[in-house]
């Protein structure tokens, strides 16, 4: 019986997390997977009144009595330094020590992309997104703050440990999954010994897959490659800070934030899923918000849990949704939320049957 803890959050993350809910109990309505579902009060609204964000003990019971987490998305205007949002998000990634973020960007159809004459089998690319180390870990300070000599330091920490599990993550999968190359990218001409040691693990790690083809590119050629042509890509392993940029290009040229999903996986451990897309501020409360990157993002953890098949139900009724036009004013549509979220009920109850 897995346990998941779900934290609804801020802003939209609470809109998007009630119909990925709600399909997580279509799904166990059909397959009995006896899902137990704890909601999880953490975010702005809670910080805001208490002062607390999370506590270590909090963090020890993830850790140790549940199998996954379900993530909404944390950050609010009336906490404009984000502090919440760091200690739980980040926090969550950091001492749960989930070093794969994993970041599939998949075209549904051709519609939605904007870039000309692509199709499905053109945009279909992972991003394995380094989750523990980089400039995220918070090394660093200012010095004589508010003067006009100030001076920010903020230091990009690289393990060899770090980076050979999430290199070796992009080869196991590209193995598993017959996909023919796997590329890295960083920074080296301009980040020499970040990028340096990058360079020598992934040519390392590479050496123990010589079926698979593998390249290095800079950040900046990349991100203009994959509007240009990206159906070279397959799967792409890089740092914590590029990895969090390439996701979002990579979302919008598969139809946008609405759709994109994610997974903070360590193997074996309590891994937390969540949407690509943030609180949307702009959105919030107006019933705009597409539910289907969070429905997705409950697909990618059935399929973590092991509930392969009802993963892969949920995609398709996901696919089925956005080919019939069924969607949010974001993919052309004219549902709200909610109505979209129950459009992808009733497809998961009709194939059912
Ligand atoms: P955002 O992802 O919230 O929004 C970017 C754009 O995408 C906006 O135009 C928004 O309307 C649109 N968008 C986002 N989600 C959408 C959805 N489900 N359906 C349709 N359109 C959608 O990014 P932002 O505006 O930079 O950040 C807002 C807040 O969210 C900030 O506090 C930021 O730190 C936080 N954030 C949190 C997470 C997370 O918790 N995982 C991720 C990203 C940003
Ligand atoms: C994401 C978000 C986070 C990140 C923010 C909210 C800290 O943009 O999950 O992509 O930068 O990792
Ligand atoms: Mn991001």
């Amino acid at each position: 019986m897995p346990r998941i803890a779900v934290i609804p959050g801020d802003g939209v993350g609470a809109e998007v997390t009630r119909e990925a809910v709600k399909v997580l109990r279509t799904v166990d309505a059909a397959s009995r997977l006896e899902l137990e579902l704890v909601e999880w009060p953490h975010g702005a609204d809670r910080y805001l009144a208490t002062g607390q964000t999370i506590t270590d003990d909090e963090f020890r019971q993830l850790d140790s009595e549940y199998d996954a987490i379900l993530l909404g998305a944390l950050g609010d205007p009336r906490v404009p330094g984000n502090e919440h949002a760091r200690d739980i998000l980040l926090g969550m990634r950091f001492r749960l020590d989930l070093y794969v973020n994993f970041r599939p960007v998949r075209l549904l159809h051709p519609r939605l992309t904007p870039l000309k004459d692509k199709t499905e089998r053109d945009v279909d690319f992972v991003i394995f997104r380094e989750n523990t180390e980089g400039v995220y870990v918070g090394m660093g300070g200012v010095f004589k703050k508010g003067t006009p000599d100030e001076v920010a330091v903020q230091e990009d920490v690289n393990t060899r440990k770090g980076v050979e599990r999430i290199v070796r993550a992009a080869f196991d999968y590209a193995r598993d999954n017959g996909l023919e190359r796997v590329t890295m990218s960083d920074k080296a001409n301009a980040m020499e010994h970040a990028g340096g040691l990058w360079r020598r693990v992934f040519a390392e790690v590479a050496a123990e897959y010589p079926d698979i083809e593998r390249e290095a590119l800079y950040v900046d050629m990349l991100a203009m490659d994959l509007v240009r042509r990206p159906e070279r890509y397959r799967v792409i392993v890089t740092g914590n800070l590029f990895g969090d940029i390439l996701s979002d290009l990579g979302a919008q040229l598969a139809g946008g934030l609405g759709l994109s999903a994610s997974g903070n996986i360590h193997p074996g451990r309590t891994s937390l899923f969540e949407p690509v897309h943030g609180s949307a501020p702009d959105l919030a409360g107006k019933d705009l918000a597409n539910p289907f990157a969070a429905v997705l993002t409950s697909a990618l953890m059935l399929r973590h849990l092991g509930f392969l098949r009802e993963g892969e139900r949920v995609e398709a009724a996901v696919r089925r949704a956005v080919h019939e036009g069924a969607t949010t004013p974001d993919l052309g549509g004219t549902l709200g939320t909610a109505s979209a979220g129950d459009a992808i009920c009733r497809y998961l109850e009709e194939s059912q049957q």
